[in-house]
């Protein structure tokens, strides 16, 4: 038998930690056969919630979770974890200004880079959700650095799914038949939903969604406003942000990068910029990935037109005034 992977969730208290945990215990993280401990880090506010959350992944009898640790502790929770999924963070709330809700943020994920560098197992893997995603995860690898920085990543890859969902809306497919959409940028309001070079498969073979979908005008205007403003929709729907899409296309991304991604597709993943497509090197910034043995690399040689270009470059352009942001809140 393989010996449990230990997978860090910081806010597990929470909404998305509360649908995510059972996902991760039930293997839609690392596949069917890897036995999990999971570490659940909330704060003394959630304490007792989180507990609670400890009691329900003792009474689902999960075959796969060999182990639960539930703290306020940042230490004991980053103890030798092999992934950390950070969610935990601070909610922008009525009247504050962005520069408040970035001020919090960047405070808790300086202090847990640290945590994470002392006391996590070397090699670990992280993923932020928590917003700012991409910032957060910047201030993380800047202030953690012998965590090597290819393994400090941010989810986009919701927003990847929910082009995927729309394309196969419009086009009356099944969404596992449509692939290659790209999420550029931050995952924030321009981040860029690119189709130029997705592909659906048909009982015609593989055509691109291009050619598929005859109205340009929808591609190029209300595709992209959908999935930037999903986040909105779902919060006006429930009254409450995405939850159980979230948690699950967390899983999706750390799924994808252990266990690699199949042959002749790509999928979304905010990393590091070595300075691919002309992006600003060292941004963390959404780009098209393929992984094997653990290991992401941005897909090359994509032809870049005009109009992506211009959306590319705004979007990088909106992260590096975060990072500025975002170091001025640390002064
Ligand atoms: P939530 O408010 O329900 O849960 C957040 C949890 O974090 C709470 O239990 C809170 O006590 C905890 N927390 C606060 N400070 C902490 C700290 N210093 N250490 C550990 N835990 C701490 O929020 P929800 O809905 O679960 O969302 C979590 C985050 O994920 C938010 O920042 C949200 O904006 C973001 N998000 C990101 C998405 C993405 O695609 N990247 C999608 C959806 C949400």
């Amino acid at each position: 038998a393989k010996n449990p992977v230990r997978v860090l969730v910081t806010g597990a208290a929470g909404q998305i930690g509360y649908a995510l945990v059972p996902m991760i215990a039930r293997g839609a993280m690392l596949g069917p056969d890897q036995p999990v401990i999971l570490h659940m880090l909330d704060i003394e506010p959630a304490a007792e919630a989180l507990n609670g959350v400890k009691m329900e992944l003792i009474d689902a009898a999960f075959p796969l979770l060999k182990g639960v640790v539930a703290t306020t502790d940042v230490a004991e929770a980053c103890k030798d974890v092999n992934i950390a999924v950070m969610v935990g963070g601070f909610p922008r709330k009525e009247g504050m200004e962005r520069k408040d809700v970035m001020s919090k943020n960047v405070s808790i994920y300086k202090a847990q880079a640290s945590a994470l560098e002392k006391h996590a197992a070397p090699d670990c893997k992280v993923l932020v959700v928590a917003n700012p995603a991409n910032t957060n995860a910047l201030i993380l690898k800047e202030f953690a650095p012998s965590i090597p920085a290819k393994n400090i990543t941010c989810l986009t890859r919701l927003d990847h799914n929910r082009a995927l969902g729309q394309i196969s809306e419009r086009l009356n497919v099944h969404v596992s038949d449509v692939k290659n959409v790209i999420i550029w940028g931050n995952h924030s309001s321009t981040q860029y939903p690119d189709v130029n070079h997705a592909t659906v498969t048909t009982s015609g073979g593989e055509k691109s969604v291009r050619e598929i979908v005859t109205d340009d005008n929808w591609l190029n205007s209300e595709f992209i406003t959908t999935v930037q403003q999903r986040g909105a929709a779902i919060i006006k729907a429930r009254k409450l942000s995405s939850a159980l899409s979230a948690a699950s296309s967390a899983c999706d991304h750390i799924r994808n990068w252990v266990l690699g991604t199949p042959k002749g597709t790509w999928v979304s993943m905010g990393v590091y910029s070595d300075g691919s497509y002309g992006i600003q090197e060292g941004l963390i910034y959404s780009f098209p990935v393929t992984c094997e043995k653990g290991e992401w690399s941005i897909v090359q040689g994509l032809k870049i037109d005009e109009f992506s270009r211009a959306k590319m470059d705004a979007t990088a352009k909106e992260l590096a005034e975060e990072k500025s942001l975002a170091y001025s809140c640390l002064n």
